[in-house]
């Protein structure tokens, strides 16, 4: 610990980590309340936020909490926590409304008739969700952030990522920073986390590059309670063409073919159909909602099919795929991808849970904060319904940022972070990712089984150890970024090894569970 210059040292009344939905809708509210707010993100673009990569669109009730609510608990196997939903499906129509339309003028897509377009997605019993196109995640973060890079409360900074959360006596007063010269302090009366998934800790996944779990290893390297680790969700029809090119994202050697993209279950609710390699529908057999059952299930029966008939294809044929769907015709035309069906795989999409919050997204550690995908508030349970990820973003970064206004900052001793080796071996990142990756995709995907989690933990473990002894003296944004992902592999683990139950998106090979 370092004595800290106080003269120098930045502070806000709010610091909120991170740019997708769940953080712009935080540092809105706080602003809102009339507090100043200072926003990092360590990204450089709008798109590299999952936000921006969302396909499908945002649900709403339709003025129906309750059947939102219904499906909600029935996707999730019965998990989702009740009173989290409840939260959730009474401030969904309000904030949509508020925030997207009249704050933010979300050109959602409308009828012939003018009247905004209600979508379906797999496990929905209704038409509720709004959406441009299937690009729905851009439309609303572009705005998002044009709206709080303009607010006079609101300081926006990029390409700024956060080491390490600022502790003392059980209270977080903000996070070192690798702003130069790198370990910066910026204190905060409260922090709000919104870092995002841990996409990048598998070789194929629908997040961008730098979803690495940092809110989640901050977060529970300072103390907070972490929940759900175990429940992480994989797409069913994410495009198959290159799985061959799996682990291989952050190892440099063919990132650049690596054309793994979503195809929106809002296909699936329009119509279009699963496939197994003899053209066979299959998903009747497994689930009485059959290609729109939970996602969880239509993931596990895809590879399933994959396994016994070597391919499964999404058959547009049933939709006026080129009218209603142009960014994804355009995404398969650019791909080379002809035809009306599309060949697809399960791969990483949603961690459901997450750094555990109330319904304010109160962390258990005093001022810290923590809402989007790094958190868990209950609202997924085992397995997340569709469209309600930009929701929960949005409700719960609205009812953070409100939350966290009124705290004034404290300037404490920060942690001391050395820079005094910055040269890392040559490649140590990059094969200690693709180690991490390795593991994460063999043993702690789809299906797992009891002794691979176990020697997943053991590889995970020695991995964050080898992690952990550079950066005792260097502070490289990557390397603190794979630390980050070690650490939340390695509580991914724990939580798989301690769950030994198949529910949701847990599904544990020995336990005799029926694919649905
Ligand atoms: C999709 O468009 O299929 C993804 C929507 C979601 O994950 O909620």
């Amino acid at each position: 610990m370092t004595e800290t210059d106080t003269a120098t040292a930045t502070t806000t009344d709010v610091l909120v980590v991170g740019s997708g939905i769940a953080g712009c809708a935080a540092a809105l509210a706080a602003a809102r309340k009339g507090a100043d707010v200072l926003l990092v993100t360590k990204a450089t673009k709008p798109d590299d936020a999952s936000t921006d990569w969302a396909q499908g669109g945002i649900s709403t009730t339709r003025g129906n909490p309750p059947s939102l609510k219904e499906d909600i608990i029935e996707a999730s196997d019965g998990t989702a926590d009740p009173d989290a939903v409840d939260v959730l499906v009474e401030h969904a129509d309000d904030v949509v409304e508020d925030v997207l339309i009249d704050t933010l003028g979300v050109g959602f897509d409308q009828s012939d008739d003018g009247t905004l377009d209600y979508t379906r997605e797999a496990a929905h019993s209704e038409y509720r969700i709004l959406h441009v196109d299937a690009a729905t995640g851009t439309h609303i973060l572009r705005p998002f952030l044009n709206h709080v890079d303009d607010h006079e409360r609101i300081d926006v900074r990029q390409d700024t990522a956060a080491l390490e959360l600022i502790t003392a006596e059980g209270r977080v007063h903000g996070i070192v920073s690798d702003e130069e010269p790198t370990g910066k302090p910026i204190y905060a009366g409260a922090t709000i986390l919104a870092t995002g998934g841990i996409g990048a800790l598998y070789g194929r996944s629908t997040n961008p590059d730098d979803a690495t779990g940092d809110g989640i290893a901050m977060a529970a390297l300072a103390g907070a309670d972490v929940d759900d680790l175990e429940y992480i969700q994989f797409h069913p029809t994410a495009y198959a063409g290159s799985e061959a090119l799996s682990a291989s994202k952050r190892s440099g050697e063919a990132a650049e073919q690596d054309d793994t993209f979503l195809l929106s279950e809002a296909l699936r609710g329009e119509g279009a159909v699963l496939r197994n390699a003899d053209g066979e529908r299959f998903m009747e057999d497994v689930h009485p909602q059959a290609d729109l059952a939970p996602r969880d299930v239509v993931a596990r029966g895809v590879e399933t099919e994959r396994n016994a008939t070597g391919e499964v294809v999404l058959d547009v044929s049933p939709l006026e795929f080129e009218a209603d769907f142009p960014a994804l015709a355009e995404t398969c035309r650019d791909r080379g991808i002809d035809g009306d069906e599309i060949p697809v795989a399960p791969c990483e999409h949603f961690l459901c849970g997450g750094i555990d919050v109330d319904d304010r997204g109160r962390t258990s550690l005093d001022r810290l904060y923590a809402v989007g995908e790094c958190a868990r508030t209950g609202v997924h349970g085992a397995n997340r319904l569709a469209s309600t990820s930009l929701l929960e973003g949005l409700v719960w970064g609205l009812r953070a940022g409100g939350d966290a206004t009124g705290f004034e900052p404290e300037v404490v001793e920060s942690p001391d972070l050395l820079n005094r080796d910055p040269e890392l071996p040559e490649r140590f990142v990059t094969e200690k990712f693709t180690r991490l990756k390795r593991t994460m995709d063999d043993y702690l995907g789809l299906e797992r089984d009891p002794d691979d989690i176990e020697r997943a933990s053991a590889v995970l473990r020695r991995l964050k150890g080898e992690v952990d002894a550079y950066t005792r003296t260097r502070t490289a944004r990557d390397l603190y970024e794979l630390r980050h992902a070690s650490v939340t592999a390695v509580l991914i683990a724990r939580a798989a090894s301690e769950n030994t139950e198949s529910v949701g998106c847990h599904y544990v090979a020995d336990d005799e569970a029926p694919l649905a």
